[in-house]
């Protein structure tokens, strides 16, 4: 099996389960332009966070890692109008960017891009007492995952959830010894999680357009 292949199935499903919407291709092509990498979601795995967010009933969302703001646009759309979601991004440019992707798309008036750092935001989101969230998206650093864990932890309530990109990097989640401080802050992420009673938590492996990687689902039961 191939990347090749992977991708060529991506966009078999694509074709047929994710019909091509102007706001989210317009943002990766202004993306695109702009320079950012292309690291963003795919559109099948988008469309699965705005159907996750759907099937919880999300009304709170919490996105950590919004590059230009394509995630942040599926899940969005999942809610209903009075709906909030916040995303927390530490590059300017990024963060304009998404601003304009989001705007573009008719979601401003749900949408908030907080600029700086995660690990400074998240506290101040916790003591202005914003939340709790029904959804969490930790997509930003890997460094960071256990502590971005902690936070999402920290505002959500029973019931919520909270979803984790990227935690299987090639299978390199395996390499204990790995000098990446991504692959060491996935590994801390697994331990967090593991040692945590109050979710109930599992990590599937994908492949597809983005390669070799996965996801995990914690859902938090007491
Ligand atoms: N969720 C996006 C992709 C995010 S890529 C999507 O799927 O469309 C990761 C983003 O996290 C990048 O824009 C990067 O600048 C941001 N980031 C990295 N470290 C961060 C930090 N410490 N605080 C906030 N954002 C950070
Ligand atoms: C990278 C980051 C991501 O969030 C992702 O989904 C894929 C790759 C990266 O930093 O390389
Ligand atoms: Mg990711």
């Amino acid at each position: 099996m191939t990347q090749e292949k992977w991708t060529a199935v991506d966009r078999y499903i694509t074709d047929h389960l994710v019909p091509p919407e102007a706001a989210l291709d317009e943002a990766l092509e202004a993306s695109a332009r702009a320079g950012l990498p292309a690291i963003n979601v795919s559109p099948n795995q988008g469309k699965l966070l705005m159907l996750l967010a759907q099937v919880q009933g999300a009304r709170t969302i919490l996105e950590i890692g919004t590059l230009g703001g394509y995630s942040t646009i599926w899940l969005a759309r999942a809610l209903p109008k009075d709906g909030r979601l916040i995303t927390l991004e530490f590059q300017p440019k990024h963060a304009e960017l998404a601003r304009a992707n989001i705007e573009r798309a008719g979601l401003s008036h749900l949408v908030e891009v907080r600029l700086g750092s995660a690990l400074d935001l998240l506290p101040q989101l916790a003591a202005e007492k914003v939340g709790p969230f029904d959804l969490t998206f930790i997509d930003a650093d890997k460094e960071h995952n256990a502590d971005y864990f902690e936070w999402a932890l920290k505002l959500s309530r029973v019931g919520s959830v909270i979803v984790t990109d990227n935690v299987v990097r090639k299978g390199a989640v395996l390499d204990s010894s790995s000098p990446e401080a991504s692959v060491q802050g996935v590994r801390r992420f697994y331990e967090r999680v593991a040692a945590e009673p109050r979710v109930s938590a599992t990590a599937i492996q994908t492949v597809g357009s983005k390669g070799y990687d996965g996801f995990s689902l914690a859902r938090v039961t007491s």
